[in-house]
């Protein structure tokens, strides 16, 4: 169980969810931010303070983003666990569903 960044991050990457992290397993890609969550304990501390409401607990991804969810499990499949957003750096990838998008603007 894990909680996901869906769509209103991409091209946004406000990344104060970032220096909430007690864990530091929110990953930075090209056009968006990731959760691991082989490594994120729930905490939710993330959550309410993303200002565009990208953050979701699992089982309340809305429906429409819902694929979210596998696309972050099958990144850090391909990716690893790397116990560590901070020494990691930017990832330079992100899941193919998220490289087809258009451009994201805020509304
Ligand atoms: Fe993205 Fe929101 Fe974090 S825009 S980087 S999920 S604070
Ligand atoms: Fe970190 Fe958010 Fe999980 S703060 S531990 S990614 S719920």
């Amino acid at each position: 169980m894990a909680y996901v960044i869906a769509q209103p991050c991409v091209d946004v990457k406000d990344k104060a969810c970032v220096d909430e992290c007690p864990v530091d397993c929110i990953y930075e890609g090209v056009r968006s931010l990731y959760i691991n969550p082989n490594e994120c304990v729930d905490c939710g501390a993330c959550e309410p303070v993303c200002p565009v409401e990208a953050i979701f607990y699992e089982d309340d991804v809305p429906e429409e983003w819902a694929w979210y969810k596998d696309a972050a499990v099958s990144y850090f499949d391909e990716i690893g666990d790397l116990g560590g957003a901070a020494d990691a750096g930017p990832l330079g990838k992100d899941p193919a569903g998220v490289t087809a998008l258009p451009p994201q603007s805020r509304a």
